[in-house]
């Protein structure tokens, strides 16, 4: 479903204190995943604390329009009626991955060897994303992509009825990408292998692998095998290291602050957030560190402290990605200067989330500095002055970072949009206000 909601303009008031446990929801890459190897499984597929967040309802109702059934249960808890792989039908209509790169760019690699036409649109953000990521190494298991110029959605994928195995190498440090190729691999003969430029987050392997897929990873190269039988599992989703960086950072950056985080899944292709605040001198401690389902897991503890600019190394951009837009907001209050290196990933987020968080920090009276590749904030040492509006451009982690921002400026943040959380965060507001966060509904 594209955005259709009206803007709902609201301020961050500063001067909250934030104390308490925040329970962050479930994690957003691995809620997609359940949705969508549950309905590539031959029967039931449960899930348990499933992300209820918009991106991911419209990724439940696309394989509803695959041929899957999909069924709530009660809130976090679902089950995925799978067709098994190479089971899927033509979808009637057209599907809306409304904000979701993550929905429509692993829905293209599994329809893309199903010999039928899908045709996929999104929101504005959504259609203003580059597909020929994706669309490229698809076309070499014989898919034909029509879409826009540059590839643009609305984009309708006419698959291989016939596909071929593949080996790809990926230009772009990139999961979605990774993981079409993978998925599309899914129901082609033989092996299909990606070689990644970069190591990007690994759940698709890990899962798919746990659903009973032969996926071998030796480095960054990946050989999976072709045509396996899935056979359905009971997913118990990890909550987002993604989302809780935002009540984290929240309380590092205001007085007095001191917030648990419980169980917040590690894994190293996510974490890098959590290593470069601790660079930076954040009072954060990993507490009750253990295992669950074979993945590192912690309940964060952070409490207010002074922070001071690092140099975030372009190997780390992966693993913390979806990060930059917070750490940004961090690096603002923090002392000195924070130069993050290796990023013109973030351009084509939701947003391009550089110039965003550059435009909306100038307007609250930071001073930073950008290449296409690097973003430099020179910090004030806990002195924002804040006091303006900024535009969130339908991006859901531009709108909390700016919150966060607000709670800990001199002055309110205002943001022109509160409605765009619901993307990945749908009680971010109230669970930010249990802590002890006020915000304002304002008039546009
Ligand atoms: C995701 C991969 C990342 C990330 C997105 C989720 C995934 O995108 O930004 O929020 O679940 O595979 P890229 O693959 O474009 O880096």
């Amino acid at each position: 479903m594209s955005h259709s909601t009206d803007p709902r303009p609201m301020s961050a008031v500063p001067g909250a204190k934030l104390t308490g446990t925040a329970e962050v929801p479930g994690d957003k890459s691995v809620s997609h995943r359940s949705l969508i190897f549950g309905a590539m499984a031959v029967g039931e597929t449960q899930v348990t604390g499933l992300l209820e967040g918009q991106d991911v309802l419209d990724t439940a109702k696309a394989m509803e329009a695959l041929g899957a059934e999909v069924i709530r249960h009660g809130p976090g808890e679902w089950s995925v009626h799978g067709v098994g792989v190479g089971g899927f039908s033509e979808p009637e209509d057209v599907i809306d991955c409304g904000n979701s790169g993550t929905g429509v760019r692993l829905l293209m690699g599994t329809v893309a060897t199903h010999g039928f036409s899908t045709t996929f649109t999104g929101d504005a953000s959504l259609r203003s994303r580059p597909m020929g990521r994706v669309t490229d190494p698809l076309a070499l298991f014989g898919a034909e992509a029509h879409g826009r110029a540059g590839g643009r959605l609305p984009l309708t994928l006419v698959g291989a009825a016939n596909p071929v195995p593949v080996r790809y190498a990926t230009p772009v440090p990139s999961a979605q990408v990774k993981s079409a190729v993978l998925l599309a691999g899914l129901n082609a003969p033989g092996e299909t292998v990606v070689e990644e430029i970069e190591a990007t987050r690994d759940h698709t392997e890990r899962m798919l692998r746990g659903f009973g897929a032969e996926v071998e990873v030796d480095g960054r190269t990946i050989v999976l095998k072709g045509q396996p039988e899935l056979t359905p599992q009971h997913i118990v989703v990890p909550r987002d290291p993604s989302s809780a960086a935002f009540p984290v950072c929240a309380a590092l950056l205001c007085e007095g602050s001191d917030v648990l985080v419980p169980g917040i899944g590690l894994n190293p292709t996510r974490a890098g957030l959590y290593t470069t605040l601790r660079e930076m001198g954040a009072d954060l401690t990993y507490e009750n560190e253990r295992l669950e389902g074979g993945e590192p897991v912690a309940d964060l503890r952070a409490r207010f402290g002074p922070m001071k600019g690092i140099e975030v190394p372009p190997e780390r951009a992966a693993s913390m990605i979806d990060e930059y837009p917070i750490l940004s907001v961090v690096a603002a209050m923090a002392e000195g200067t924070t130069v993050m290196r290796g990023v013109k990933e973030l351009r084509v987020k939701e947003s391009d989330r550089i110039d965003a968080m550059a435009r909306g920090l100038e307007a609250c009276g930071v001073r930073v500095e950008e290449t296409e590749d690097t973003f430099t904030v020179h910090g004030t040492g806990g002195e924002v002055p804040g006091g303006a509006t900024v535009g969130t451009r339908l991006d859901h982690r531009i709108a909390m970072s700016f919150f966060c921002l607000g709670l800990g400026a001199r002055r309110a943040v205002k943001i022109d949009d509160a409605t765009v959380v619901e993307t990945s965060f749908p009680n971010f507001l109230p669970l930010m206000e249990s802590l002890g966060a006020s915000f304002r509904r304002e008039n546009g």
